[in-house]
């Protein structure tokens, strides 16, 4: 409209293509494995001292095996061998041996007990953090995230990427640690037993690692595969739940079952494929041990025969050779388990750390008092009356009345850069008008709405509300000014009380009857078999379309605010309804600013003034008899529904 309404948005950068924006492939790989372990770690920091026990606790467990074993050298060499072949042996030393043993083996179970409590505190402190923090950022995201990530994919997010995040914690990196300290172990006291042994067991251990990376070495691939697949299969079954009834409009079980049968067979596949390298390779690898554990002691054997090793040492040796071979498997599986749940990790903080919604708005909503010099000034009581207060100005001047005036000033809008939706559109609606838009299917009455409350930014034009651009308005408090209801109502699961409070928290049981009768949807709601008290069940699936949006119109009236905007809130309700509720409603207008939308023109005919779009541009504009008179597309439309009905 002027110049400088279009120059001032300028600056505001495009609405539709915000960060996030575009398409989001699935991650398969960590990106950066060692900024999401510092992450995870960091979150370990609540629980930094039970972590540190757990990690001594581990130690202990894995020094106890390797303490335990090496005890067997002296009990052979000192308290059997010496006394073989001789009566009356003295077994004292040999039993308190035993002890000794028994007391490290004892000691490393009870580590183990207590690393695995408290690993369990913190797995699930943990997740706990985690899932709120995930849930609580999620909130604050724009609309525009969810246009452009699927359900199933946020979804998969707290169920798929948690669990394997949980697992790893509680299961994969208490074994890691456990394992590698035994490796280390083993081999340093395999060095000090037998240098000579030492060399075969690490031939041995390569041609074990050759054979995993041989049989297992795509194992990882799969592995992240069958994360995927199970996910398509989910998302799969989580779709035709929700479109049974179209199914089975169209007959569509066969199809249905073949596809899932499909998507099935492929998870088969991957997972046959994952699953591998547990229930394949462990025998292998079980049966190569024994075979390894021959060829060591015969080797070993030999070394005694020719006098370069004690009986002791190979018998403790022996048994360490049966102990490296767990860990070095669990090692490479871990592995896997963790590269896979770091991947997941990163789908979490990918969502956590995805931009919120931005709001540089300073101007609140405060109760005010209006003096009778028509003086605004703020106070803490609810009189009823709100003003804007702009903190950058003082006194008088910083408030302003709310009363409900909405602008457009040459307003453009695309919900992708691309793409324009709206088209240089200016309109007003003053406080106490109602304005209608009409249009066909798709002209862009929603989006009007949408950009209203900021749902959406526009990318160029100006919206001004009680001649405040609303840019500068606080998200939080612009939407408690305006009341809305939805073009797809959604009811929550609670009585039907509790929806209708949703729109006003503070509302008593007084005021929530008060605006079910103004909805007109008192007289339903007192024939459902508990009434207000009646529980509604998944998206109030148990209730009629036109039920639902009664329910809708109850929530917004309760809310009392100044602009009411109802998109297509009466398409399902019959006529004889409608023309009640309008009724009701005009009470309920009384002062204030309503936009509606409505393909059915006798709501739309009372109105101050109708609007009606086309691709976008606002193509007439004027009241009922104005645009009959004009033989527009208004007058096409009406006559043409006129026709139909
Ligand atoms: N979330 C979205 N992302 C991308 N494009 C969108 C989105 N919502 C709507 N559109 C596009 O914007 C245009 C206007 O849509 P809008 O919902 O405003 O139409 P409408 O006039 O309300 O139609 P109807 O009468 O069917 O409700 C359409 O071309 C649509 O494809
Ligand atoms: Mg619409």
């Amino acid at each position: 409209m002027t110049e400088q309404a279009k120059k001032i948005p300028a600056r505001s950068g495009p609405g539709g293509g915000g960060p996030g924006g575009g398409q989001q492939r699935v991650k398969e790989k960590p990106k950066d494995v060692r900024k999401t372990i510092n992450r995870i770690l960091g979150y370990f920091m609540e629980f930094r001292w039970q972590f540190i026990i757990v990690v001594l606790c581990l130690i202990v467990s894995a020094l106890s095996s390797v303490v335990g074993i090496y005890l067997l050298k002296p009990i052979v060499n000192e308290y059997i061998v010496p006394f073989i072949g001789k009566g009356n042996p003295d077994l004292s030393g040999f039993l308190s041996m035993l002890t000794l043993m028994g007391g490290i083996y004892l000691a490393g179970v009870i580590a183990n007990y207590l690393s695995a409590r408290l690993m369990l505190n913190i797995s699930t402190g943990t997740l706990r953090r985690i899932r709120i923090e995930m849930f609580t950022h999620m909130q604050t995201l724009p609309i525009k995230y969810f246009d452009t990530h699927t359900h199933g994919e946020i979804m998969s997010r707290y169920t798929n990427d948690v669990d394997t995040l949980r697992e790893m914690i509680s299961m994969s990196i208490p074994q890691f640690i456990t394992s590698l300290m035994t490796v280390c172990g083993v081999f340093v006291m395999m060095l000090i037993l037998s240098w000579r042994l030492m060399i075969l067991v690490i031939v041995q251990i390569v041609i074990m690692l050759l054979l995993i990376r041989m049989i297992g070495g795509n194992s990882a691939s799969f592995f992240i595969k069958q994360q995927r697949n199970l996910g398509a299969v989910n998302g799969y079954i989580e779709e035709m739940i929700e479109g049974q009834k179209v199914v089975k409009v169209f007959s569509h079980e066969p199809k249905v079952k073949a596809d899932f049968a499909k998507l099935n067979r492929d998870l088969f596949v991957v997972a046959s494929n994952a699953s591998t390298f547990a229930n394949v390779m462990m025998p292998i690898l079980g049966n190569l041990s024994y075979i390894f554990y021959a060829l060591t002691a015969t080797v070993g054997g030999m070394l005694v025969i020719k006098g370069l090793m004690d009986i002791g040492t190979i018998g403790s040796f022996l048994q360490y050779t049966r102990n490296l071979t767990m860990p070095i498997v669990q090692l490479s599986q871990q592995f896997n388990t963790i590269l896979t749940a770091l991947a997941g990790a990163e789908r979490i903080f990918d969502l956590i750390d995805e931009p919120s919604e931005i709001d540089n708005g300073t101007v609140v909503l405060v109760n005010a008092r209006i003096s009778e010099n028509g003086e605004v000034s703020e106070t803490q009581e609810h009189t009823g009356l709100w003003a804007w207060k702009n903190p950058q100005k003082q006194g008088a001047d910083a408030y302003r009345q709310l009363k409900g005036d909405v602008r457009f000033e040459d307003v453009d809008f695309g919900y992708e850069p691309e793409k324009k939706v709206l088209n240089n559109v200016s309109l007003y609606a003053k406080p106490g008008q109602k304005i209608a838009f009409v249009g066909s299917t798709g002209a862009g009455k929603t989006t009007i709405t949408n950009l209203i409350n900021r749902f959406y930014d526009i990318t160029d034009g100006r919206i001004t509300f009680d001649g405040i651009d609303i840019k500068n308005i606080k998200k939080d408090d612009l939407r408690r000014s305006i009341s809305m209801v939805l073009q797809d109502t959604h009811l929550f699961t609670g009585t039907v009380a509790e929806n209708i409070r949703y729109g006003n928290l503070d509302a008593s049981d007084e005021d929530i009857r008060k605006a079910a009768k103004l909805a007109n949807a008192d007289f339903f709601i007192r024939h459902l078999p508990q009434g207000y008290d009646t529980v509604l069940t998944a998206d109030g699936a148990n209730l009629s379309q036109g039920q639902r949006q009664l329910l809708a119109i109850a929530r917004a009236a309760v809310k009392d605010p100044p602009v009411l905007i109802l998109d297509e809130a009466t398409s399902s309700i019959d006529t004889r309804t409608e023309a009640l509720i309008e009724k009701g409603m005009n009470k309920l207008m009384e002062g204030r600013t309503v936009l509606v939308i409505a393909h059915r023109l006798s709501t739309v005919r009372n109105a101050k003034a109708i609007i009606v779009l086309e691709n976008g541009e606002i193509i007439e504009r004027g009241d009922h008899d104005f645009l009959l008179q004009e033989q527009g597309r208004y007058y096409q439309l009406y006559t043409g529904l006129f026709e139909l009905a």
